[in-house]
């Protein structure tokens, strides 16, 4: 845009990667909130433990999830879907931090989706070999608002296909800091990590960890 006028102000801004028509990579853009960011995951992990939820095939998931938010999303034989209280604690999940829901906020409208306001937070914690197949995220009540994918810790690859479970998808390497948009057109959009690597990050050690803002309700 304007770019030419400014090139010898350096460009603290993040890149901006578009991996689809309406879903946008935001290399680096929770950088300045990692300090916080760790913390606030920090006090929620000690309300609501990570935890290995099942499928409703009785399968037991490799990524262990916890929630902050009025809504959280959990699994088990009975379905997929958005609940307000944790069902191993029976209590409310942690509330979503000021900080969280900034973050949140700021990649949505960086990526062209003004006014997000999420009421879930999932929290993914993957260590090495775990890994998310292919779904889309359609839990939640309507698809007008984006989701907002925050990655932390040890490297992944996020796979990003398209509408149909059959396309095939691209591969994106997520790095801590990185933030991955998506929503408009590709809301619907299927999705996935690749099996993690094995590594030692240098602030979260042998994890990778995820957090999915959503508008559940
Ligand atoms: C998810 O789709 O819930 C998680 C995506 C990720 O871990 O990057
Ligand atoms: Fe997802």
């Amino acid at each position: 845009m304007t770019a030419d006028l400014f090139e010898s102000v350096p460009d603290v801004r993040p890149s901006r990667e578009a991996i689809a028509e309406g879903a946008v990579l935001l290399r680096g853009f929770a950088g300045p909130f990692e300090v916080e960011l760790i913390a606030d995951i920090g006090g929620i992990v000690e309300q609501a433990p990570f935890r290995h939820m099942v499928t409703p095939g009785g399968h037991q998931m490799s990524v262990a999830m916890t929630n902050c938010g009025s809504a959280g999303w959990v699994t088990d034989r009975a379905g997929y879907r958005y609940d307000g209280v944790d069902p191993e604690s029976r209590k409310p999940w942690p509330s979503m931090r000021p900080s969280l829901h900034a973050l949140a906020a700021q990649a949505a409208a960086e990526a062209g989706f003004a006014g997000f306001s999420p009421d879930a937070c999932l929290i993914n914690r993957y260590q090495p070999g775990a890994r998310m197949s292919l779904h889309q995220d359609k839990d939640e009540r309507d698809f007008g608002a984006p989701i907002v994918s925050v990655s932390l810790g040890l490297p992944a690859i996020f796979l990003f296909g398209g509408l149909q479970r059959s396309d095939k998808p691209r591969r994106f390497r997520l790095e801590h800091g990185d933030v991955v948009v998506w929503g408009g057109p590709a809301r619907l959009a299927f999705h996935g990590v690749a099996p993690l690597a094995d590594g030692d990050h240098a602030v979260l050690g042998r994890q990778r960890i995820n957090l999915t803002f959503r508008k559940a309700r």
